[in-house]
């Protein structure tokens, strides 16, 4: 018997689901251009339609119901809400988010909103984008707009999703949008200037809700796994979990998350990048590290195991014997008891999982239902993790399953299906898969069900 006393929601994003991409006066953003960009996406896919959320929303929070969430994670559309990224505002793009937390509150599901979750305004980025240094104040004066309509009926917000993943893959590697290819330097430059857009959204956030908010944010997480239960095994992946490594990338959480909560770069970022850090003032340090209310963190796997070995931490990569998702990420439920575990005992903030599940072969059988056993016992052997890091001690307060629904996973299109609700993309048709039904039991009995 597992008893878990946690909120328990699923998560998508405005960008993977809602579509409407040019309705009711939504702006353009920059994954609108870039799939159009020949060969980015796979079977050229765009996320013009996806799920048509924006247009069905109403239903999908019926089958939120049905699924018997208790909260909702979902992120705003900058450019629907603001065209040109600043400036005018779209009262209808507007309309669309009152609506859906009214249509949220209204069955009982408690909206936690990312404000940022990729679809940067191709305005801006015409502009710059993150390199520009009026970009910090650009973020704020969205967060400010979007807690001043909302901020009187949504008390959780996340202020970036994943920043390594839209810093990395969209602006040094260009495999995400907006597809470029910065030097380190630059990139740092744009890293730094989302921690102050951060830290300037969260003052925002706070001056501008009429009623007092919760606010964290959401990196990835990336965990390595020791390789045997010895103290000196789980001391070198924790040691690689929070290090920084010399290469030209900037994935490692430290880098990110420590100006975040701690208030200044870690040493081994300072080391490994040397030159390539830009410049900053110790007030730039004290806007990005404001008060937060709880540390999100999305988990989907380990990158390897790790041993100790006589010059330092030796990975041991995952075989072709481990199992697999359809992402090709190895199956490692025991990220959710290490990660969590390391991570509060680093930033001692209460914790939510805002994102874990993974991406099956799901289809609708010829008995009209999708019978995802693989993802039932992912969840299950997952959760039991978690479990054990609240039984240790970790104060976990909320698990989002990603995802709600079936939508646009970035680079490979509609090929990869993370839903617990399956989405036929040509009809929109909805069909709750066994794993949706298997959740709704999970969340009734508090995870006695596992
Ligand atoms: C991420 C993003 C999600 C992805 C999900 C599966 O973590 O990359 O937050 O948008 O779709 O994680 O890759």
């Amino acid at each position: 018997m597992i008893y878990m006393n946690i909120t328990w929601g699923a998560s998508t994003s405005a960008y993977q689901i809602e579509g409407a991409w040019q309705q009711d006066g939504k702006g353009p953003s920059v994954w609108d251009a870039f799939c159009r960009e020949p060969g980015k996406i796979l079977h050229g896919d765009r996320g013009d339609v996806a799920c048509d959320h924006y247009n069905r929303f109403r239903e999908d929070v019926g089958l939120m119901s049905d699924i018997g969430l208790q909260s909702y994670r979902f992120s705003i559309s900058w450019p629907r809400v603001m065209p040109a990224g600043t400036g005018a505002v779209n009262a209808k793009g507007l309309g669309f988010y009152d609506k859906l937390v009214d249509e949220l509150l209204a069955k009982g599901i408690d909206p936690l909103i990312t404000l940022f979750h990729w679809d940067y305004p191709l305005a801006l980025q015409h502009r710059g984008g993150w390199l520009n240094p009026d970009s910090p104040k650009w973020f704020a004066e969205y967060a400010a707009l979007m807690a001043d309509k909302l901020g009187d009926r949504v008390e959780k917000w996340i202020t970036f999703n994943e920043p390594q993943v839209f810093i990395n893959e969209g602006h040094l590697w260009g495999n995400h949008a907006p597809g470029l290819k910065l030097s380190l330097k630059d990139g740092l430059q744009a890293v730094h200037n989302v921690l102050l857009a951060h830290g300037l959204g969260c003052q925002a956030l706070r001056a501008n809700a009429k009623k007092e908010l919760k606010i964290g944010w959401a990196p990835a997480g990336k965990t390595w796994a020791p390789a045997s239960n010895k103290p000196e095994d789980i001391q070198a992946a924790h040691d690689m979990t929070f290090g920084v490594p010399n290469e030209d990338e900037i994935f490692n959480d430290p880098w990110w998350s420590d100006p975040v909560v701690l208030g200044n770069y870690p040493e081994a970022g300072l080391k490994a990048y040397g030159d390539a850090v830009p410049a900053y003032t110790e007030a730039d340090m004290k806007t990005i590290c404001q008060p937060l209310d709880f540390f999100a963190i999305n988990l989907y796997f380990c990158m390897s195991k790790v041993k100790a070995g006589p010059n330092g931490p030796e990975e041991i990569a995952y075989d072709g014997n481990k199992p697999r998702t359809m992402m090709d990420w190895p199956i490692t439920p025991e990220v959710l008891y290490w990660s969590p575990k390391w991570n509060y005992e680093r930033y001692k903030l209460p914790m939510i999982i805002s994102e874990n599940g993974l991406a099956c072969m799901d289809w609708v059988q010829d008995d009209g239902g999708v019978h995802d056993a693989q993802r039932i016992d992912f969840y299950t052997a997952y959760l039991k993790q978690l479990k054990r890091a609240m039984d240790e001690g970790v104060d976990m307060v909320g698990y989002y399953a990603w995802s709600l629904m079936d939508n646009f996973e970035w680079a490979q299109g509609f090929r990869q299906r993370f839903g617990l609700i399956h989405v036929d993309m040509d009809t929109g048709k909805r069909t709750l898969k066994d794993s949706a039904h298997w959740y709704r039991k999970v969340i009734e009995s508090n995870g006695a069900e596992l």
